[in-house]
């Protein structure tokens, strides 16, 4: 199979990944729960992962990595675990059309609990998000601001060093949902001024599935949303306010987790020539697709993330189409409904193909030739 949806999972893994998992769940023990030599092993290396995961994103000792399942964890735990302690005050949030359901429905469900009130900026015709606008839309109420870095639908990026310099100037704290971009962009939260940064770690970063993680800046409260055992102040049924163990009740995942630490420190090492790789491919492809009859493009940046439609067949029947000639996409709204409706797509979708660090020029053909041939199809 041509595997061309690396935007929902990334199908390269580098050999050191496999290797430290396969390590760790040959012995596998619990960190953080056992005064035994191979639970202290163990959380000696989450710690360790936990330092370097927060290196690579450029964060030092104000701030804090919490290890979640994914990105959807780690956005929930910062909106929720944030902006609840707002209940019974004034409390606005500005999000943009860019995000996915994982940012847009934890902010619905606060609207709904705690009548936050939500406000979408949304792109020009150039896909633009203005911080002219999030600025203007700033006022005392607002609590929170939230941007996608990259879309998960056009590839479109976000300017989040200029966004976080108005967000750092009117005092809003900054959330950024990195899902896409982390492992395709060097990302400094100090730089961006960023006090939450979600990040998915099988991405992007080449981790396993069930990986995640938030980075927050230590200053502001934030509360736990998931309740249990840390294996610290067991005495207490009050959940510990011990960050980061406060928030990561249970047992951890602790295979995927070293195995993250490992592929994200070679994702870092290689990141010019994966970048490289990326560029070349996706300005090959939306070259391509702007050369096919009946081929329309939502994408215009060399990110890896390429949306277009052909005809007017929906995008599953295009996605349909191209399985059955062995080639994986990504077709439909991709949990994005917001950027969807924005593009006048939310009917039928976009088809979204994704580059990964493994695909090479051929790929990009077979697909450019599935799409073509329709064309023949049709006349
Ligand atoms: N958010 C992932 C995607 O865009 C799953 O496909």
């Amino acid at each position: 199979m041509i595997y061309l949806d690396n935007a929902a999972t990334s199908r390269f893994k580098p050999g050191c990944m496999f290797d430290e998992m396969f390590r760790q769940l040959s012995c596998s023990s619990n960190p953080g729960r056992g005064g035994h030599n191979d639970s202290i092993d163990t959380a000696i290396k989450i710690y360790d992962t936990r330092q370097l995961l927060k290196r690579l994103v450029g964060g030092d000792d104000s701030y804090e990595l919490i290890f979640t399942c994914g990105c959807t964890e780690a956005a929930n735990l910062a909106i929720i675990g944030y902006l609840t302690s707002f209940k019974g005050q004034n409390c606005e949030v500005i999000y943009t059309s860019y995000e996915h359901n994982s940012v847009a429905r934890p902010l619905w469900h606060l609207k709904e609990t705690m009548g936050v009130k939500l406000i979408e900026i949304t792109p020009d015709k150039n896909g633009h998000i203005s911080s002219v606008d999030i600025n203007n839309a700033i006022n005392e109420n607002t609590r929170l601001v939230c941007v996608n870095h990259m879309s998960n639908v056009t590839g479109y990026v976000n300017d989040i060093e200029e966004i976080g310099k108005i967000t750092k100037r009117r005092n809003v704290p900054f959330f950024v949902d990195t899902a896409q971009s982390l492992g395709h962009f060097k990302i400094d939260v100090k730089t961006c001024n960023i006090d939450f940064l979600a990040a998915a770690g099988h991405k992007g970063l080449h981790g396993s599935q069930g990986t995640g993680f938030l980075v927050y800046n230590k200053s502001l409260k934030l509360l736990p949303i998931r309740f249990g055992g840390t294996g610290t102040h067991s005495e207490s049924l009050v959940q510990p306010d011990l960050p980061p163990d406060s928030f990561e009740a249970g047992t951890v995942n602790s295979a995927g987790i070293i195995g993250l630490g490992a592929s994200a420190d070679w994702t870092y090492r290689n990141l010019s020539k994966i970048v490289m790789n990326t560029k070349y491919l996706t300005s090959e492809l939306i070259y391509g697709l702007k050369q096919i009859k009946n081929v329309k493009l939502y994408s215009a940046q060399n990110n890896g993330v390429v949306s277009f439609n052909f005809a007017d067949y929906s995008s599953t029947d295009i996605g349909d189409y191209l399985n059955e000639n062995d080639i994986a996409v990504r077709c439909g709204l991709h949990c994005a409904p917001l950027i969807h409706n924005r593009l006048g797509t939310a009917e039928c979708g976009t088809v979204r193909a994704s580059i990964g660090y493994n695909n090479t020029i051929s790929d990009i053909h077979a697909l450019l030739k599935a799409i073509e041939k329709l064309n023949y199809a049709k006349a």
